[in-house]
């Protein structure tokens, strides 16, 4: 009996050790994909037992292994999920999250004392951003006694704009400030990410109430990207200033989200500007900005027609958990652009790759790299090119399971004819239901090298502000 249950044991391990196989023409094949992978990504999730903190994978560093706005891109990317499949499985425990962590009251929207010291406007942003597309989306709210995911929303852009106020009339004459404590060396830090969000909270606030005062702060927050150079003329986007030095020094890293977190935001702009004759010029100047960031990210970030993340991936400086949850940000974000603005979806006339194109590329190498980790299936990190000697890459986890679940919900966005828009208070097309056809753009356009340098001159990210602490407590020895 015992001889005979071993080889059965095995053949289940076997079958049990698939990696992911994905038909790209077929939704519903893409759509069994995202479920598996969703499956794994909540496989991490303990958050709901008792004795853990609802709405987080781990207690943020030290204790555990994940920062605290990287939850929000769990369940921002599983509202995705649900509006690209229509599959409701984690719409509840996605809520219970989104209110586990949204703060005591209003006044503290996204602001629970277990985590406000360590906390950024890039962080505060994201979770704003999860609770909008809630709104968005009108995901089921679990209770009518808690604050509506518009007002969490709303009250994170009022606390974010009052910041920016002092901002303009102090140091640097605007943006926002990375860190909110002024004990912490991040608060001499204005990075291009926590400015971006609060300018694409903007841009979907305008959209979803028709407000105009949202529209200028959008306005205003781009103006001062790039009047201090974190937007350049080529429409690269890099990561930070510091006050220390008047803004004067730019940091030459780029980062693929922050361009995605601009690029969906300048198409919200110039959809909604779209709408009405009366903002004929803003609807211009947004529509350039959605022209010029696509084709810089497309040049930059998806040499071969892959996202990469180059400041990561192709050096051998220190590539940490932080950074490893961009991509899937990046990728959702030029989703909703392509949603938006219906140029992104067609390769240029002079065989430019489109958005859609890239999308479609990236998913594919994304999900030819799901065949690792406990079942077999998960995905890694790095989806193409080379390993840099010396770099250390972690592959599967948390932060790659969610990257690949965004890489295929956007996946049928495309093949759903980019029909998921996010509905609106003012009457716009809601969450859409058609069935298109394949419709995922073809693979065109030439390798792109523009042999730029991977600088170091600075670096918004968690770990790399620890090496900085750990570098000021080592010179202080
Ligand atoms: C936690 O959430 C998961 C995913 O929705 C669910 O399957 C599980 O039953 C929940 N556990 C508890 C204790 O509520
Ligand atoms: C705050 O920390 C306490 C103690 O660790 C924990 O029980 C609680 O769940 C945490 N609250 C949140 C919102 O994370
Ligand atoms: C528009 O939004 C701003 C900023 O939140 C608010 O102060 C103002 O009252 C709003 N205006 C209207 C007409 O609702
Ligand atoms: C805005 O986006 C929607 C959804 O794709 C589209 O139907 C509409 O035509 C767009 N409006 C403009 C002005 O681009
Ligand atoms: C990585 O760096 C090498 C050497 O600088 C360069 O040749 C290659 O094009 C880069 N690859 C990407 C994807 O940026």
């Amino acid at each position: 009996m015992y001889k005979q249950s071993l080889p059965l044991l095995l053949a289940g391990a076997s079958s049990a050790l698939a990696a992911l196989q994905v038909d790209f023409d077929s939704a519903s094949s893409i759509r069994a994909a995202a479920k598996d992978v969703a499956f794994d990504v909540m496989s991490y999730y303990k958050g709901n037992r008792t004795g853990e903190i609802l709405g987080l994978l781990d207690s943020p560093p030290p204790n555990g292994d994940y920062f605290w706005w990287t939850n929000a891109i769990v369940w921002s990317t599983l509202i995705d999920y649900w509006r690209y499949t229509g599959d409701t499985t984690y719409n509840d425990v996605t809520a219970e999250a989104l209110l586990a962590q949204s703060g005591p009251d209003l006044d503290h929207a996204f602001l629970p004392p277990n985590y406000t010291v360590s906390i950024g406007n890039d962080d505060h942003g994201f979770w704003a951003l999860a609770a909008m597309q809630a709104a968005e989306l009108d995901l089921p709210s679990p209770s009518e006694d808690e604050p509506s995911w518009i007002n969490l929303a709303k009250a994170v852009f009022e606390m974010q704009a009052a910041r920016y106020s002092i901002e303009e009339d102090g140091e640097c004459e605007g943006g926002l400030r990375w860190m909110l404590a002024p004990v912490s060396s991040g608060y001499d830090v204005k990075n291009t990410v926590s400015t971006a969000v609060f300018l694409n909270l903007g841009t979907r606030l305008y959209r979803f109430t028709d407000n105009e005062t949202y529209a200028d702060w959008a306005e205003k927050s781009w103006d001062w990207l790039t009047s201090v150079g974190l937007i350049d003329d080529e429409f690269n986007v890099y990561d930070s200033v510091n006050v220390n030095d008047d803004c004067e020094t730019v940091s030459s890293l780029q980062w693929s989200y922050a361009l995605g977190v601009l690029l969906e935001a300048a198409a919200y702009m110039s959809n909604h500007t779209g709408e009405s004759n009366n903002h004929r010029h803003k609807q211009k100047v947004w529509s350039e900005r959605v022209t010029s960031l696509a084709s810089r990210a497309m040049a930059h970030f998806f040499p071969d027609g892959t996202l990469v993340e180059r400041a990561c991936e192709n050096t051998t400086s220190d590539c940490n958990g932080d950074i490893h949850w961009q991509k899937g940000i990046t990728l959702r974000s030029l989703a909703t652009a392509a949603t938006l603005v219906p140029e992104l979806r067609t390769n240029g006339d002079d065989g430019d790759r489109s958005v859609a194109a890239a999308l479609r590329t990236t998913v594919e190498s994304a999900v030819a790299t799901c065949d690792g980790g406990l079942r077999g299936r998960e995905c890694g990190y790095r989806w193409a090119g080379e390993v840099v000697e010396g770099e250390e890459v972690k592959t599967t986890g948390p932060p790659s399971e969610v990257n690949a679940l965004a890489a295929l919900v956007v996946a049928l966005g495309a093949q759903n004819g980019w029909s998921e828009l996010a509905g609106s208070e003012n009457g716009e097309s809601g969450n859409g239901d058609s069935n298109g056809d394949s419709n995922g753009g073809s693979n065109g356009g030439e390798a792109v090298d523009d042999g730029e340098d991977e600088g170091n001159a600075g670096v918004s990210t968690r770990a790399g502000m620890g090496l900085m602490l750990v570098g000021l407590v080592a010179a202080l020895l």
